[in-house]
């Protein structure tokens, strides 16, 4: 049983299409439910869009009432994903952090993002004490490889004292389509493959791996 909160101080870095493809890559593992802790319940907006008979998670819209229902949910489910809204200082996300075995916190290479998460580690730390095995790790997101920005993120995310994931997440124009249809990138097909693979090595990494070298935070 595993909660990941999908977690961060501003909006548009790619907590919901992180959340969404989450859970549909550890659907290949066990059973998995999506709780929409977001009041704009985009999570839950995507899933009203796709086929209600698609083979993908299900999405409980929490943003009130949070913390009782992932309780529920995680006597039930195998894996809970949590979409948080995008401010630490949201109740929920606070809630998120309490109850998550691992925050994951997309993060663009763009310098306004790296400056609204400077508090996060910090904010982690303050938790610690209700929460000790939450790990936390920053997922490099809607990363474009050739341009300068992403090429100088590595560096830049070092100074905000939390674990980066090796793996890094590109921008990839299927993810957008895929919100768009309701799906999954892994139901896209060979258009999807490269970013479900991506997906599939993030879950990998932290579910698979109990890495020495890694030190979470
Ligand atoms: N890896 C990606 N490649 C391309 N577009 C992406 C990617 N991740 C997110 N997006 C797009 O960026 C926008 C913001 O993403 P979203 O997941 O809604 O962020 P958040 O939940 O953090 O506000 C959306 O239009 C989404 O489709
Ligand atoms: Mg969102």
């Amino acid at each position: 049983m595993s909660i990941v909160a999908v977690v961060g101080n501003k909006g548009g870095t790619g907590k919901t299409t992180l959340s969404l493809n989450l859970a549909a890559g550890l659907a290949r593992r066990g059973s998995v439910v999506i709780v929409d802790a977001d009041p704009q319940q985009s999570a839950y907006q995507w899933r009203l869009t796709g086929d209600e008979n698609a083979a993908l998670p299900a999405v409980v819209a929490a943003a009130f009432g949070l913390e009782k229902t992932v309780q529920a949910l995680r006597d039930v489910h195998d894996h809970v994903v949590i979409d948080c809204p995008p401010s630490i200082k949201a109740p929920q996300t606070e809630h998120a952090l309490r109850l998550a075995d691992h925050a994951l916190i997309p993060l663009q290479p763009s310098p306004m993002d790296l400056w609204a998460t400077s508090h996060l580690a910090r904010v982690i730390e303050k938790l610690r004490p209700e929460n000790p095995r939450l790990r936390a790790l920053i997922v490099m997101s809607q990363m474009e490889p050739r341009t300068t920005l992403s090429r100088l993120m590595p560096e830049a995310v070092a100074e905000l004292d939390l674990p980066v994931a090796r793996t890094s997440l590109q921008r990839r124009s299927i993810h957008r389509l895929c919100v768009l249809e309701g799906r999954s990138v892994f139901q896209a097909g060979r258009r999807g493959a490269a970013a479900a693979a991506e997906i599939n090595d993030l879950i990998a990494e932290i579910f698979d791996h109990d890495d020495p070298d890694q030190n979470h935070a």
